[in-house]
C-alpha cells in the first residue's frame, strides 16, 4: 500500500478547516495542504482570526499551522503534491434551472474534479468529503476518466458527521469514521490507505468499511434521521401547548426508553443550520427521481414540519402582541443556529426576524458572534430564494432600517416591548433579568424558543413568559 505523505484538502470552510486541523494534530508525519478559491478566507486561516469559529480550533492551529498544516489558495500545486486529495466544498441547494430548490448543485465539486484532472501527473487517491447525493462518485469518476486515462484515480467516500460548535470534539472522538469505496483490488487499497490515516488516532472498531454507494446514502440518512427526531419533538411541542402537557419532560419520559435515547429531543424554534434542509430536500430529489414518489413524501414532511415550527414562534409573537408589532422594539438573542459557532446559515431566527420585518416591526438583535454584515445577507438571500410574486419579499432598505444590530445585549433589550431566545448561547442565563425587565416597556413579554430559561425566575420578576410546548 502506498504511504500518504501529504493530503490535499480543496474547501477551507466549517468542515475543511477544522478537520484538517485535527488531521495536522494527529498525524504529525503527514504533510497538510488546505486550499481555497477565496483568498479572504486562506488569509484569515493564516491569521488568529479564523473565519470559522469553534472552541478548541485555534488552539490546535496555532500548534501546527507553518509545521505539517498550511493554508493558500495555490490550488495546482497542492494537488500536483499530494497523494491523497479531499473534496470539501459546498454543495448548497440548487437555486436555478433543473432540480432548483431540491436537488444539490453539484458545480463546485465537479470544478474541483475537472481542476484535479488537468493537474495530476501521477495516481491520486481523491477523496468525497463533501455531502454528496448517492452516485456522484460515478460522475467523479466518468469525468476524471474523459480528462485523463495516463493515471490511476481511486475515489472513495468519507463524509464527515461532526456538529458544529462541538466539531473539535467530534473529530478527536467520533461515535464512527465510514469509507466507501470500490470493492475492487485498487479500490480496496485506497480504502486501506485512508484507513491507515485514520488509525493514529480512532480505534480501528470504529472505522467502518463499505461500497461507495452505501457512504454516500449514509450521510443523508443520518442527517434525515437527526432532523426527523427535531421534527417530532416539534410536532409534539404544539400538542403539548394544546393540552397542557409539558414537552420537556415528554421527551425526557421517551428518551429514557434505551431504544429511543435521550439526545436529540429538545424542543425548539426550529432546527437550522446549512446541512438538514438541504440534505433532506437532495434526499427527497432523489426518491422522486428513482419513482420513490411516497419515499420522498415522507421525508418532505419533516422540513415542513420545521417551516410550521418556525413560523408558530413568529405568529406566535405577533397575536402575543396584540396582534400587530409595527413600528415595536422586539429584541432577538441569538442569530447564530445554534450556540457556539459564528455560523447562521438557515438559522430559525432568518425566518422569525423576516415574518416580523414584514409586520413592521424594529428588530433589534444581539449575538456574540455572529456580525452585522451576515445578517444582512442572510436576510437578502432569503428574499432571493423566496417564490410568489414578490408581495412577500422585504427590500434592502426595509431589511437595513428594520433589523439593528446591537453589540451590548442590555441595549438590544432596553424600551423593548418583548424579547425572543432564538439561540442557545449560555451567556443568556447569566444576564441580569431583574434589571432587564426594568427597562423593558409593560408588559414585558418574553419568547423563550430554546426553553433554556427554566430556573432564571422570569415569571416571579414580572415577564409574561413563553416557551416552546408548555402550555
Ligand atoms: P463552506 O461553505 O463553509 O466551505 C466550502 C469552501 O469551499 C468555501 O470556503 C469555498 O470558497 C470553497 N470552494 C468552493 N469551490 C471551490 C473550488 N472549486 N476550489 C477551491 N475552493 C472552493 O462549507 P462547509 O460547511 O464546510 O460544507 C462543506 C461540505 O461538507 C458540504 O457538502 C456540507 O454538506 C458538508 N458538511 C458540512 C458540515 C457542517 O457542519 N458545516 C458537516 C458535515 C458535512
Ligand atoms: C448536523 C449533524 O448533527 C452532524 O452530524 C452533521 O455532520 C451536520 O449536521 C452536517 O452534515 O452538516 P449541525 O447542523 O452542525 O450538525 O448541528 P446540530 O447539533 O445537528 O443542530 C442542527 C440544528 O438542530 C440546530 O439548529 C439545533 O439547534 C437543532 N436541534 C438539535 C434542536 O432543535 N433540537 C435538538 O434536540 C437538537
Amino acid at each position: 500500500m502506498k504511504e500518504v505523505k501529504t493530503i490535499c484538502c480543496i474547501g477551507a470552510g466549517y468542515v475543511g478547516g477544522p478537520t484538517m486541523a485535527v488531521f495536522s494534530l494527529k498525524c504529525p508525519h503527514i504533510k497538510i495542504i488546505v486550499v481555497d478559491s477565496n483568498p479572504q478566507k486562506i488569509e484569515a486561516w493564516n491569521s488568529n482570526e479564523l473565519p470559522v469559529y469553534e472552541p478548541g480550533l485555534l488552539d490546535i492551529v496555532k500548534q501546527t499551522r507553518g509545521k505539517n498544516l498550511f493554508f493558500t489558495t495555490d490550488i495546482d500545486s497542492a494537488i500536483d503534491e499530494a497523494e491523497m486529495i479531499f473534496i470539501s466544498v459546498n454543495t448548497p441547494t440548487k437555486n436555478y434551472g433543473v432540480g432548483k430548490g431540491m436537488a444539490a448543485d453539484l458545480k463546485y465539486v465537479e470544478l474541483c474534479t475537472r481542476q484535479i484532472a488537468r493537474v495530476a501527473k501521477d495516481d491520486k487517491i481523491i477523496v468525497e468529503k463533501s455531502t454528496l447525493p448517492v452516485r456522484t462518485a460515478e460522475s467523479i469518476k466518468t469525468i476524471i476518466s474523459g480528462c485523463s486515462s495516463e493515471f490511476s484515480f481511486q475515489v472513495l467516500s468519507n463524509p464527515e458527521f461532526l456538529a458544529e460548535g462541538t466539531a473539535i470534539n467530534d473529530l478527536l472522538n467520533a461515535d464512527r469514521v465510514l469509507i466507501g469505496g470500490d470493492q475492487t483490488p485498487e479500490g480496496l487499497e485506497a480504502i486501506e490507505a485512508l484507513t491507515a490515516v485514520y488509525a493514529n488516532w480512532i480505534p480501528r472498531e470504529r472505522i467502518i468499511q463499505t461500497r461507495l454507494w452505501s457512504s454516500e446514502l449514509s450521510k443523508l440518512t443520518a442527517n434525515a434521521f437527526l432532523a426527523q427526531r427535531v421534527s417530532s419533538i416539534n410536532a409534539i411541542s404544539a400538542l403539548c401547548e394544546r393540552t397542557g402537557a409539558d414537552v420537556d419532560e415528554v421527551a425526557r419520559a421517551v428518551g429514557m426508553d434505551s431504544r429511543i435515547g435521550p439526545k436529540f429531543l429538545k424542543a425548539s424554534v426550529g432546527f437550522g443550520g446549512s446541512c438538514f434542509q438541504k440534505d433532506i430536500l437532495n434526499l427527497v430529489y432523489l426518491c422522486r427521481h428513482f419513482g420513490l414518489p411516497d419515499v420522498a413524501s415522507y421525508w418532505e414532511q419533516v422540513i415542513k414540519m420545521n417551516d410550521y415550527q418556525k413560523h408558530r414562534f413568529a405568529q406566535k409573537v405577533i397575536t402575543t402582541l396584540f396582534n400587530t408589532v409595527s413600528d415595536k422594539k422586539i429584541s432577538m438573542l441569538g442569530w447564530a443556529f445554534k450556540k457556539d459557532t459564528n455560523d447562521s446559515r438557515e438559522s430559525a431566527a432568518i425566518y422569525i426576524a423576516d415574518e416580523l420585518l414584514q409586520d413592521q416591526a424594529r428588530v433589534h438583535v444581539y449575538d456574540p458572534r455572529v456580525s452585522p454584515e451576515r445578517m444582512i445577507d442572510d436576510l437578502m438571500f432569503l428574499q432571493s430564494v423566496k417564490n410568489g410574486n414578490g408581495d412577500n419579499k422585504l427590500s434592502e432598505k426595509q431589511i437595513r432600517d428594520g433589523l439593528i444590530v446591537h453589540k451590548d445585549p442590555y441595549q438590544a433589550l432596553e424600551n423593548a416591548h418583548a424579547t425572543m431566545v432564538v439561540t442557545e448561547w449560555d451567556e443568556f442565563r447569566d444576564y441580569d433579568w431583574k434589571s432587564i425587565y426594568d427597562n423593558m416597556l409593560k408588559p414585558a413579554f418574553l419568547f423563550d424558543g430554546r426553553n433554556i430559561l427554566d430556573g432564571a425566575g422570569l415569571e416571579e420578576i414580572g415577564f409574561k413568559v413563553y416557551q416552546i410546548g408548555k402550555g
